[in-house]
């Protein structure tokens, strides 16, 4: 098959599983529409644009603890390591590290979107010339072959930048925990990302900036339904909404219905309550010491952490 061929056929399946999604999640009781159908390539922009409004403190404040302890995480990880990084590994956060590393030292970037992998990672080769840069196009939520890297590596060091793991239930964190904690072997390490609980209202502005970027990037998924599988709603029928549940310390976020009203795809009609949420994320919230626990069930200890001055963001070092 020629490579357009083999690139129509991915889009063709990436429709099908898109509208296969939707439909089985508007069709459950609770509904839901899984978190990764918001990045496509607007989704996306309006996620950067997000990092850049003054209230989402989290991808400013991970950053600013990079770069102060950078060359200190780099001395954790060591010689002869292999970082593997989960997520993209685009970020000015990764270079931080890499800027840092004692050679020789290969990256392997983790990411499910593979031309945006490559992409990356060509550059990262280019501005790190040193480093064995082994790109791997998979899903890290489940099992994946690490490839084979020239150096002889002492180490496996898996960073996981983004609070990501937050956007995982606690019980699915534990389990990605364990699968890190196998993969890394005795002598590796992990260093994560994770942001911590705070007052409610900063987190509540984090997810509600006052210029309506992350509204956008919500009700983007609507966009997405019309364009995409031909849905029929009135977009100015639904609003964004997102809360901070403290007993849970996670914030909830949805789309909201604001009347009583119908989605239409194909054959398919979902009746919606005036108030009923779609539900699209959580973004878990932890505290050092709730964090260190989980950890421990996943067979993995707290050896250090950095944070900033008002401790609204951590990074941690674990090891098995
Ligand atoms: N992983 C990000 C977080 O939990 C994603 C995010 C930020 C997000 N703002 C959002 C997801 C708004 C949905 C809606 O912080």
């Amino acid at each position: 098959m020629s490579p357009q061929a083999l690139v129509k056929l991915h889009a063709e399946r990436e429709h099908q599983q898109f509208y296969k999604d939707i439909v089985s999640g508007l069709t459950r009781q609770q509904k839901r529409i899984p978190s990764k159908y918001l990045y496509d390539q607007r989704g996306s922009q309006l996620f950067d644009a997000i990092c850049e409004t003054p209230e989402y403190y989290v991808t400013r404040t991970e950053l600013a603890i990079m770069q102060e302890y950078g060359p200190a995480m780099a001395a954790r990880i060591g010689n002869r390591s292999m970082l593997i990084e989960y997520g993209s590994g685009s970020s000015l956060k990764t270079r931080m590290l890499l800027d840092h590393l004692q050679m020789p030292a290969a990256y392997v970037p983790v990411d499910i979107s593979g031309d945006h992998l490559l992409e990356t990672a060509g550059r990262l080769q280019d501005a790190y010339p040193e480093i064995e840069i082994l790109p791997v196009s998979a899903d890290f939520t489940k099992p994946f072959e690490i490839p084979v890297s020239n150096i002889e590596v002492e180490k496996r060091v898996v960073y996981f930048p983004g609070s990501t793991l937050g956007n995982f239930q606690p019980e699915e964190a534990v389990a990605l925990l364990s699968n890190v904690r196998q993969m890394i072997d005795r002598r590796g390490g992990l260093l994560i990302g994770i942001d911590l609980q705070k007052d409610s209202l900063v987190l509540h502005d984090a997810y509600n900036d006052a210029e309506g970027v992350t509204r956008d990037f919500t009700l983007n998924l609507l966009l997405r339904m019309q364009r995409e599988l031909g849905a029929r709603l009135d977009y100015d029928g639904f609003e964004h909404h997102a809360v901070y549940n403290q007993r849970l310390g996670r914030i909830e976020i949805a789309i909201e219905s604001l009347v009583e009203q119908e989605i239409a795809i194909g054959n398919h009609v979902f009746s919606l309550e005036a108030g009923e949420l779609i539900r699209t994320e959580y973004s878990y919230k932890y505290t050092i010491g709730g964090f260190r626990e989980m950890a421990r069930e996943a067979g993995l200890l707290l050896r250090r952490y950095w944070t900033d001055d008002r401790e609204y963001f951590a990074v941690l070092y674990l090891t098995p």
